[in-house]
């Protein structure tokens, strides 16, 4: 059966990036015959200029038909003010909810040979390696009501954080079950001393561990994990966290690694499909230049490899692949502490020519 992949390249650096991403698929297609058809749109800033979308209906159409979307990234100073609807985050945040994308998996690891790129002393973040499990269509992001009041003697503004039992229980099953995999450990993470939609969290993944007797769950306060990501974040395997703390706590776990550049992000729904995108963003200030890191793409193909399209073996090659690149000495200019460095479109090059020689 024909599987379809979506290239969403977006804004900024994400046409590069997925450019290189593209560039590794279709030598695994051509390699190994894969049955894999190709589509490529435009979504964030890009799509706007173009129909006055930042999400075109036929996008949203061609998304939910797709078994793994390659996200680039969007967003740019050009268009910050813009009204709600057409800034350029309305595609990511429109695609999530539509698709029903609730489970984010981000993955945070360090290369040692990158330690000194890290702002964390080495002795701390060596063997780095946490998943982030983020709740991503719930919580505060999508909560109603919401609304800025104008109109009234003192104007106010209010958002609603809100979770369900259902949606608590099928993100933390994921979180639960991947930590099967990986090292039997688990943290869930809310605020769980100030808000009750914490302590219902709370109350509802401690229910489960009952399930997952050869898990050890722990629970902590979201400041307190702010913390100890960055004091002792060995401590932590896997981290299971709402919206709005899940999305801090990633940008605190991929800046520990000191190279952002490299980190993949997987948001799937209950079907296993998903959209497979890097952690950086659309990076305007580099943008068109040819030296955006595209590793994290290249990477989060592999997710999209392993989780979506069934090619695990393949995802493992990527994922092999990215390590040697290191471990052999090459960098992009913001992993290099030297002038010399590799061009975007010259990393997956090397990517297949390390694939090719197995
Ligand atoms: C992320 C980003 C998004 C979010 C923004 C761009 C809407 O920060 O994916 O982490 O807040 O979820
Ligand atoms: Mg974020």
């Amino acid at each position: 059966m024909t599987k379809k992949i979506l290239i969403l390249p977006g804004d900024g650096i994400g046409q590069e990036v997925t450019s290189s991403a593209k560039e590794v698929l279709d030598f695994l297609i051509d390699e190994y015959q894969l049955n894999f058809e190709i589509t490529n749109m435009d979504v964030g800033g890009t799509a706007y200029e173009k129909f006055g979308s930042p999400l075109p209906d036929n996008v949203l159409e061609e998304a939910k038909k797709s078994d793994a979307i390659l996200f680039g990234a969007v967003g740019g100073p050009q268009w910050d003010d813009l009204g709600w609807d057409y800034r350029p985050e309305q595609a990511l945040l429109g695609l999530r909810k539509e698709l029903e994308l609730f489970a984010n998996l981000r993955p945070a690891f360090l290369f040692n040979e990158l330690a000194s790129a890290s702002p964390i002393k080495n002795h701390i973040i060596e063997n780095l390696d946490i998943l982030i499990v983020r709740e991503l269509t719930g919580g505060v992001y999508f909560g109603e009501p919401r609304a800025i009041v104008l109109d009234d003697p003192t104007p106010y503004a209010f958002n609603t954080m809100i979770y369900n039992e259902d949606e608590i229980r099928r993100i933390a099953k994921v979180a639960f079950e991947s930590a099967q995999k990986r090292n039997g450990k688990l943290c869930s993470v809310e605020k769980a001393n100030v808000l009750e939609v914490s302590k219902f969290w709370r109350s509802i993944v401690s229910d489960m561990a009952k399930d997952y007797p050869d898990v050890e769950l722990t629970h902590q306060l979201a400041d307190n994990t702010a913390m100890q990501l960055v004091l002792n974040p060995n401590q932590f395997d896997v981290i299971v966290s709402g919206n709005l703390f899940g999305d801090i706590l990633s940008d605190i776990a991929a800046t520990l690694t000191g190279s952002i550049g490299m980190l993949p992000s997987a948001s799937l729904n209950s079907s296993s499909r998903g959209m497979y995108e890097p952690c950086h963003g659309s990076a305007p200030d580099i943008a068109g230049q040819n030296i955006a890191n595209p590793i994290a793409m290249i990477a989060s193909l592999a997710m999209a490899l392993r989780f979506s399209l069934n090619e695990i073996g393949l995802a493992d090659k990527i994922d092999n692949a990215i390590k040697q690149f290191i471990a052999q000495g090459f960098r992009t200019k913001d992993i290099s502490t030297t002038d010399e460095y590799m061009s975007t479109s010259e990393v997956a090059t090397k990517i297949i020519e390390i694939i090719k020689n197995g």
